[in-house]
Order: structure tokens, then C-alpha cells, then sequence
């Protein structure tokens, strides 16, 4: 069968496979404990839940818009002009099929063969395979363990050749909960708006900040630099919604207008009901995510204190998301050199499922979720205890 170039490039990923492996040993028995998966254990917000369900039986069941309700557009504007100030109006707002079809559209519609896009590294795998997929070339830059993955603007800055299109920046972080400050943020906008430069900035984990950190987001610079500024967000996280497939995009009109007509032409609008209980998740769910966040904090303290203890694992704590990345690879040995090899044999002899973090580009380091119950991860860190016994 012929395939395509742009198919032939694609891997499968990473943490889809890694879930995948963890699925198939517990259909044929075993107890796994799954810190692959990037989703929260809890439930939808009721509110949420309740307002698909009155959609549904209200027959809201037809096509909308191709960028989505209007409600759920303004909803989506008035919250980032009270978050953050940010200039959008309901023509600068789209709404997606999850976040990840937002960033797919906007690849598509940003990059040609032949540019690159500017990317800090470690990051979510999905990244650079949009970007080849569109024809682009990834230019990864190294964030480091040191100061715990913080991306800072100069080597940013110093990576962007003629070609580039696109900064794509991703804070909190996934894999490394590592962040960007406001500083930093402002100069890569600045200088990428002096060179023509789209600032794709994938704001997913925006709630997700510890020890009382605030959220450096790209829709503060939008008012300023409107041609230059992109955010992507979703619904999945934030609000345990990952099955819903609602995300969105925000930038100038004319971009907004030409990614609708990309998504017109792929996936049309985003499901119906689904965006009427995003909709009420926005603006009627506050007390169930601040919730779930002091749920998120307390198993990131568990989570890194029993890691700490493991021989020859080290993890700095994750300033924001909700994975932690510590260091490995003091405990490869024959038979579990690599990531690979060590996740793989945490799957098979202890029932742990992890993710490599050679898949982020990271091979001395795993990704580790900590969105399952404390129960899970005090399980899991007893079984990696005894797995890495001397
Ligand atoms: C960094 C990042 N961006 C975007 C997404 C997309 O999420 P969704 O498509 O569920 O909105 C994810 C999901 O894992 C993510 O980790």
C-alpha cells in the first residue's frame, strides 16, 4: 500500500503506546498501575455534565458553526479579557476538537515545507510531529533539570533562523511542569514580533501552578502584539473533561477566519452538546477545579517524596502541570539501558506504567502523571521501591 511522505513521518506516540501496553497487560490480568495517562481520575464537573444533558434533551443536536457556538466564544473572550486582560473578541475565538486539533489546525495553516518552528525541549511529543506532519522542521531547544526546566528567552531567541514561522512555547510544561516568567515571555513575544514571527503559546495546564506561582499567559501581550500572539487551551485539564474533545484558539481575526476554514474542511465544529457543557464548566465550575488543584498539590508532594527516596532517582518538584520527570538514570543497568528498556521493564516485572522520556526527547529522564489517586501512587511507589532494590 502507498503512503504518503507526510504519514511516513508520523510516529505513533509515545504516551498513546505507552497507555496502549498498560490496557492490554490489564485485560489479560494483571493489576497495573497506569502513571502514563495524561487525565485527570476525577469526574466532569456537574455542572458541565448537567448542561450537555439538558442540551441533548433540548435537541441541540445539529451542526453549528464551524468555530463554534457563539455562547461558547464569548464565554471563552469575556474569560480571557478577565484573566488576563487579553483584547479578543468573538471573531478571535475558535472552539476545537480538544486542544490538540487546535494546534494541529494552526500548524497546517502556519507552516509550509521547508520552515521551521522553534520549540523548548523536553516537550510533549505531539509537538514536533505536528510540525512535521505540516512539512516544517522542528529546532528543539534544551531547557535543563537545574533550574527545573524553566524556559528562558535567549536561547529561544538565539535558535530562530530565516525559516522560522513559529515559537511554540507550552507553560506549565508537559512533560516537565517546567514554566516561563512574564520577563521572558514579553522578550520572545517582542523580538518574534519585530521579525514577522507567530508566538504559539499552549496554555493546557494554565491552572495548574504551585506554591502560589501565577501563570504567565501569552493573552496579556495580545493587546500589544495582536499579529504576533496565539494561545491554545483546553478544556481536558483544567476541568476533567478529556473525552468531551472541547479546545479552542485565540488570535487575530484574520487567523482565527483562516484556520475555521481549515477546520471546515476537516472536522466542521467541535460536537454541539459537548460545547454548551463547556460552556457551563467556564463560568459555573470554579469550586470543582479549585478543588481538583489542592488534590493535584497534595499528590505532587507524595509523588516527589517517595521518588526522592528511590535510589538514584532524583525530581526537583514540578513547579506546574501535573507530571513530575525525574532523573533515571542512575538506576540503568544491562537489560534496562534507556528509558525504553526501564519503562518497559516497569511494566513488565513491577506493573508500573510510566513514559520514557526519550519520547520528549529527554533519555535520562521518565514522565510520571500524577492526575491517579493518592491510593495509586503510594501503590506505585512500593512496587518501584522493591523494582529498584539493589
Ligand atoms: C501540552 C499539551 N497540549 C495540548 C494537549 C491537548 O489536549 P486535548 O486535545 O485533550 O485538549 C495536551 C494533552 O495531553 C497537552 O499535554
Amino acid at each position: 500500500m502507498h503512503l504518503s511522505r507526510r504519514a511516513d513521518r508520523l510516529a505513533e506516540s509515545a504516551t498513546g503506546r505507552a497507555a496502549r501496553k498498560a490496557a492490554e497487560l490489564r485485560a489479560a490480568g494483571r493489576t497495573i498501575i497506569d502513571w502514563s495517562a495524561g487525565q485527570p481520575d476525577f469526574a466532569s464537573p456537574e455542572v458541565a455534565v448537567e448542561a450537555a444533558r439538558r442540551a441533548l434533551a433540548e435537541g441541540f443536536t445539529r451542526y453549528t458553526a464551524a468555530a463554534g457556538t457563539p455562547d461558547l466564544r464569548r464565554a471563552l473572550a469575556a474569560h480571557y479579557a478577565e484573566r488576563h486582560g487579553a483584547p479578543w473578541t468573538i471573531d478571535q475565538v475558535m472552539v476545537t476538537v480538544g486542544g490538540k486539533a487546535a494546534l494541529f489546525e494552526l500548524m497546517m495553516t502556519l507552516i509550509d515545507e521547508g520552515d521551521s518552528a522553534v520549540i523548548p525541549s523536553p516537550c510533549w511529543v505531539t509537538f514536533p510531529e505536528q510540525v512535521r506532519f505540516a512539512g516544517g522542521r522542528p529546532i528543539l531547544v534544551p531547557t535543563a533539570a537545574a533550574d527545573g526546566f524553566a524556559i528562558h528567552a535567549q536561547p529561544v531567541i538565539d535558535a530562530i533562523e530565516p525559516e522560522t514561522r513559529l515559537v511554540l512555547l507550552n507553560s506549565p510544561c508537559n512533560p516537565t511542569g517546567g514554566i516561563i516568567a512574564a520577563r521572558d515571555l514579553r522578550r520572545i513575544v517582542e523580538h518574534c514580533a519585530e521579525r514577522g514571527i507567530v508566538v504559539l503559546s499552549d496554555e493546557t495546564y494554565e491552572r495548574f501552578l504551585f506554591d502560589g506561582r501565577e501563570h504567565a499567559s501569552a493573552g496579556a501581550l495580545a493587546a500589544e502584539f495582536p499579529d504576533t500572539v496565539v494561545v491554545v487551551g483546553s478544556f481536558s485539564k483544567t476541568y476533567a473533561m478529556t473525552g468531551w474533545r472541547i479546545g479552542f484558539a485565540l488570535a487575530s481575526a484574520p487567523l482565527i477566519a483562516k484556520v475555521t476554514a481549515v477546520q471546515s474542511h476537516a472536522t466542521s465544529n467541535a460536537t454541539s452538546f459537548a460545547m454548551r457543557g463547556a460552556e457551563a464548566a467556564l463560568t459555573g465550575a470554579d469550586d470543582d477545579v479549585e478543588r481538583m488543584l489542592a488534590a493535584f498539590a497534595r499528590r505532587r508532594d507524595l509523588l516527589v517524596r517517595g521518588l526522592e527516596r528511590l535510589p538514584g532517582v532524583s525530581c526537583p518538584k514540578p513547579a506546574g502541570a501535573f507530571y513530575a520527570f525525574p532523573h533515571v538514570a542512575e538506576c540503568y543497568r544491562p537489560g534496562r539501558q534507556g528509558s525504553l528498556e526501564f519503562a518497559e521493564a516497569l511494566l513488565e516485572d513491577a506493573g508500573v506504567a510510566i513514559v520514557p522520556g526519550l519520547a520528549f526527547g529527554a533519555d535520562d529522564h521518565v514522565r510520571i502523571s500524577f492526575a491517579c489517586s493518592s491510593e495509586e501512587l503510594e501503590a506505585g511507589l512500593e512496587r518501584l521501591a522493591e523494582a529498584l532494590r539493589p
